[in-house]
């Protein structure tokens, strides 16, 4: 692992110690890097309403917005067990409203597991702010 994405999986890693997941049992931290170097995390926030509960990333993506920043570099997220939990396909789309086909995701265990993948392998063909530009097919 690089040292830039040793640094967000050490934030990512620090998030996800204060996940709120009681239900799942499955913590989650995230952290993004926008392209001006700063960083912003989120861990995932479960209730006692199951479908109210909030992803790890969706928190980060809060935070990076709230801090004036919209555009992701780069995403770490950290997981427990043998094998990375890739973002869901709701926080896919929520990465793709602020990326670009240079942001990658790396999904990450406190195991040691790593895979790296760009946005457009992560969500092929995907649905994005341009689409709703005036002119567009899909805005006429
Ligand atoms: N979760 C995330 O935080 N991010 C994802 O991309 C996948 C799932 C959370 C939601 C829920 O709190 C727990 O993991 C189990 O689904």
């Amino acid at each position: 692992m690089d040292p830039a994405t040793r640094e967000l999986y050490e934030a990512a890693a620090a998030a996800r110690r204060r996940a709120y997941s009681p239900y799942s049992g499955y913590a989650v931290g995230a952290a993004i890097r926008t392209p001006s170097g700063r960083v912003f995390t989120g861990c995932n926030v479960e209730n006692a309403s199951y479908p109210e509960g909030t992803c790890a990333e969706a928190g980060a993506i809060a935070a990076m917005v709230d801090g004036g920043e919209r555009s992701i570099a780069a995403v770490v997220t950290v997981t427990g067990g043998a094998t990375p939990g890739t973002p869901c396909g709701g926080c896919r789309q929520r990465i793709r409203e602020f990326g670009d086909d240079s942001t990658t995701i790396t999904a990450t265990t406190i195991e040691g597991a790593e895979t790296t993948m760009s946005l457009s392998e992560l969500l092929p063909a995907s649905f994005g702010p341009e689409m709703l530009s005036p002119g567009s097919a899909a805005a006429g």
